[in-house]
C-alpha cells in the first residue's frame, strides 16, 4: 500500500476526544494528513453536542487533520465526502458496504454502526486553516454491551456481519480512503455527491425535520450541490435542510 502519511499517525490507548486533541495539535502547527487514533475515549463527541460512546477494545476512534487551501464554503460537502470514503473503507475491509443516513451516520440495515464529526478552524482572513474529520466505528460490541437506550438503534460491525472483524485492517482502509478522498475533495465535488446519493438511504424515505419545538413531516427528495437534503413537506412546499435533525421513519425508534 502506498500510504504517504504513515509517519503522521499516532495511536494512544486513551484520550478524552481525538477531535479535541487534534484541534490542539492543529493550532500548534501539525501538518496535513496527521492522524490521531485511540483505543478508548473518555469524552468522545458527536454532532449537536451529543457524546459518542467509545469503550476500550471495541471501536475505532480516529481523527484526521487536513489543511485544504480554500474557503469554508468550498468544504460544505466534506461530511458527505467522508461518509462515502468510510463506506468504501468498510466495504474494502469487510466485504459489506454500509449505507448513509443523511448526513453523517453509517448504517447497516436499520442500525447505526458509525458516526462522523467534521470541524473547521479558520484563519484571520476567513479562509480555512484546518479541517478535522473524526470518525467513530462500532466494531466488536455485542448487543448487551450497548446501553438500553441505544439497543435497536446502534450496532457493531460484528453484530451485523455475524463474525469477528479486524480493527487494524478497518483502520488502515479508513486512512487510505481518507487520503484518496483528500486528493479529489476540491476538484471532484459533483462526482463525490453522485456517489453520496447512491449510498444515501434517506432519499425517497418519509422523514421528519425537528427544529427546536417544530416538527415537520415530508419526503427526502434529493441531495443538493453542497450536501444539503432537499425535502418535500406534506403541504407540497420544498426546503433544503442543512442543519437540524432529520429522522427517517422506521429508524432509531421513529415509527
Ligand atoms: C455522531 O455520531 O454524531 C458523530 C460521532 C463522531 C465520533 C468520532 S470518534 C473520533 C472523533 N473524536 C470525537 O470526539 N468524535 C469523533
Amino acid at each position: 500500500m502506498d500510504y504517504p502519511w504513515a509517519d503522521r499517525f499516532t495511536f494512544v490507548s486513551t484520550i478524552d476526544s481525538t477531535n479535541s486533541r487534534l484541534k490542539q495539535l492543529a493550532l500548534q502547527g501539525a501538518p496535513h494528513g496527521t492522524v490521531l487514533a485511540a483505543d478508548h475515549q473518555s469524552g468522545g463527541r458527536g454532532r449537536q453536542g451529543r457524546s459518542f460512546l467509545s469503550p476500550a477494545g471495541q471501536g475505532i476512534y480516529l481523527s484526521m487533520l487536513l489543511r485544504p487551501e480554500c474557503k469554508p464554503v468550498d468544504l460544505m460537502h466534506l461530511t458527505c465526502a467522508t461518509a462515502v470514503a468510510m463506506c468504501d473503507a468498510v466495504e474494502q475491509s469487510t466485504g459489506v458496504r454500509p449505507q448513509i443516513k443523511w448526513t453523517n451516520d453509517l448504517v447497516i440495515g436499520r442500525e447505526k454502526i458509525a458516526g462522523i464529526l467534521t470541524e473547521l478552524g479558520l484563519k484571520a482572513d476567513g479562509t480555512v486553516d484546518f479541517a478535522i474529520i473524526g470518525i467513530g466505528i462500532n466494531c466488536c460490541q455485542q448487543q448487551e454491551q450497548f446501553p438500553e437506550e441505544l439497543r435497536g438503534k446502534a450496532a457493531s460491525l460484528e453484530m451485523v456481519l455475524g463474525h469477528s472483524v479486524s480493527r487494524a485492517r478497518i483502520a488502515a482502509a479508513m486512512m487510505t480512503a481518507l487520503q484518496k478522498m483528500d486528493a479529489k475533495l476540491l476538484t471532484q465535488r459533483d462526482a463525490i455527491l453522485i456517489q453520496y446519493r447512491g449510498d444515501c438511504m434517506t432519499l425517497g424515505q418519509e422523514i421528519s425535520v425537528v427544529r427546536g419545538d417544530s416538527v415537520r413531516h415530508g419526503k427526502a427528495l434529493d441531495i443538493d450541490a453542497e450536501g444539503g437534503l432537499i425535502v418535500e413537506y406534506s403541504d407540497g412546499s420544498t426546503q433544503t435542510v442543512s442543519s437540524g435533525e432529520v429522522s427517517v421513519r422506521g429508524m432509531y425508534g421513529y415509527v
